[in-house]
């Protein structure tokens, strides 16, 4: 009993020091004045990562098809004090979309700190269903669009040391049911981006790329596609907009947001026997 004690007692202790002594790596200051080019904004945590970054004093160009929304948005983050905010509506599944957006962006702010890659054309939840077509659209949105646009950056990015922030999904790393294409255009992302780093690295380019791994976010249309299929809690959009801007402005290779995610994914790898059946009873399937 005494020994628990003097256990918990310590326990304590070095909580405590550390509580005191733990300084938070995210500086909010380093993204005031910063240049940010930010794609999905009109809505879900595109849309929350645009208030923050207006709430931190960035400049920003926020991007997506629908224009009155966007305007909607930039009225928005006038009210929260943003610098600037600009909006350049486009659609991102016709190829010459992305230089032209970049080239908006570059123009407008002078240059580029940071490349926040988060759109994703929509998502059908459901079983495949054999549509090849709409696996090519998705793969044009969720993933070339961000090559080329990352590519149209590239040359801006690294005179300003700056940041490529791409955001994927857990289904990017772990295929999950009811996402055979999206899941494909995640880990498409992955690989592509991952390997990048590697050569951004070798070549002494100072470039940042963080590869934000997230789990079910409680957006609109993530909550419909998901309604009833999942046996899931989704986190909250304007938490995981925090957190991947955060992890943009400290330069990490990969986020997870939740958390968790990360140890999801390390026990993934390492329990391979019945991981599957796991997964499995987490999605909700009834055969016709
Ligand atoms: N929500 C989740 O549970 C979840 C989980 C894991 C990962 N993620 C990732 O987080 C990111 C944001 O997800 P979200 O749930 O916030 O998405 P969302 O609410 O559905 O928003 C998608 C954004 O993309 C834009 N968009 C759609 N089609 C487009 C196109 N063809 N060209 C240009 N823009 C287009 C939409 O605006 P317009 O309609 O105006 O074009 C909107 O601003 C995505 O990369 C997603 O994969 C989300």
């Amino acid at each position: 009993m005494k020994a628990i004690g003097t256990a918990l007692c310590a326990a304590g202790i070095v909580a405590a020091l550390l509580a005191f002594f733990w300084k938070d790596p995210f500086d909010p200051e380093s993204l005031s004045g910063a240049r940010v080019l930010l794609t999905g904004a009109s809505a879900g945590i595109g849309e929350q990562m645009a208030y923050h970054y207006c709430r931190f004093g960035a400049e920003v160009v926020v991007t997506a098809r629908r224009e009155a929304v966007l305007r909607e948005v930039a009225e928005k983050c006038k009210t929260l004090g943003a610098k600037k905010i600009l909006y350049i509506p486009a659609d991102m599944s016709s190829p010459s979309e992305p230089e032209r957006v970049v080239q908006f962006a570059v123009q407008k702010l002078g240059g580029l700190d940071y490349l926040v890659l988060n759109h994703i054309a929509a998502n059908r939840f459901q079983m495949w269903d054999g549509d090849v077509e709409y696996t090519r659209r998705l793969m044009q949105v969720n993933f070339f669009s961000y090559v080329a646009l990352a590519t149209a950056a590239l040359q801006t990015l690294e005179r300003s040391n700056g940041s490529l922030v791409v955001v994927s999904s857990l289904a990017g790393r772990i295929p999950t049911p009811f996402t055979t294409s999206y899941s494909a255009s995640k880990f498409a992302l992955d690989g592509f981006f991952t390997s990048l780093r590697h050569e951004l690295a070798m070549q002494k380019r100072n470039v940042s790329v963080t590869l934000c791994i997230l789990g079910l976010i409680d957006t609109a249309s993530a909550l419909e596609n998901t309604r009833g299929k999942v046996y899931m809690t989704a986190s909250p959009a304007p938490e995981a907009a925090l957190a991947i801007i955060r992890g943009g402005a400290m330069r990490v290779q990969e986020l997870f947001y939740p958390w968790l995610l990360q140890h999801v994914c390390q026990l993934w790898v390492l329990f391979p026997s019945n991981r599957d059946r796991v997964l499995q009873s987490y999605y909700n399937y009834s055969s016709p």
